[in-house]
């Protein structure tokens, strides 16, 4: 896993109040992502969620709390941060968090909907983004809904929007962070253009994505498995 996919030890413990100052709308994308989910799985009592990626269970929580009979299982490769996501989300009942990788599940249950927020900028377009969605469809339903969050477009729009975002980062980010960010972002992080998110879903056996939200350089797409 190369170095920027990894969340352990501070990281992991400072991610909740880093991500809200850098990602701009960060709280607005998790709390509509139930209401754009519903608009999917409807009123049937049993929907079963699939958080891949869940890093410190935010999308989980508002999956948890928007609907009581919601059963939601989180699924994260760094025990990090699966134990903050244990610490938040100990009072409810319905959900499930696991320290693994999707192609561990098993694929004989069928989750009714999926999400896979602000992961997949971090694998590289080597097969890795491809095999990450497919093993992510291969566990849903006809039909059930897809939300992915991520980093999109070219090198050259990226550098632009990361100039406005470092105008709009609070105070706590002086210069030489912004700086940092921006290069590490830039240099590492492996975003690709809307037209190859396209491609790789259609891959892995989504229907056409509908981007629903763009802050800067981050967007948010709904899709369904075919
Ligand atoms: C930026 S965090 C996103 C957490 C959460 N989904 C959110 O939107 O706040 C990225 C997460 O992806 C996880 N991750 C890294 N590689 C992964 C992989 N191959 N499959 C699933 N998750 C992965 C990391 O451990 C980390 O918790």
């Amino acid at each position: 896993m190369n170095e920027l996919a990894k969340f352990d030890n501070e990281k992991a413990a400072s991610y909740d109040e880093r991500i809200a100052m850098s990602i701009p709308n960060y709280d607005y994308l998790m709390s509509s992502m139930p209401r754009y989910l519903s608009k999917f799985v409807g009123k049937s009592s049993e929907v079963k969620i699939l958080v891949a990626g869940c890093g410190t269970g935010n999308e989980m929580e508002q999956f948890l709390l928007h609907d009581e009979k919601w059963n939601v299982t989180g699924i994260d490769p760094s025990p990090d941060m699966v134990g903050i996501a244990r610490k938040k989300l100990r009072l409810y009942k319905n959900q499930k968090l696991i320290v693994g990788r999707v192609k561990g599940l098993p694929d004989g249950l069928k989750y009714d909907a999926a999400t896979l927020s602000l992961v997949l900028h971090f694998l590289p377009d080597n097969g890795a983004k491809a095999n990450l969605l497919k093993s992510i469809a291969q566990r849903l339903a006809k039909g059930a809904p897809l939300i992915v969050v991520d980093m999109f477009g070219e090198k050259d729009e990226i550098w632009q929007k990361l100039q406005l975002l470092s105008e709009i980062l609070p105070e706590e980010f002086d210069a030489k962070t912004k700086k940092e960010m921006s290069q590490r972002i830039l240099e590492e992080i492996n975003y690709i253009p809307e037209e190859r998110f396209k491609e790789l879903l259609q891959i892995a056996g989504f229907s056409e994505p509908l981007r629903y939200h763009q802050s800067l350089m981050y967007g948010a797409w709904v899709c369904q498995k075919q």
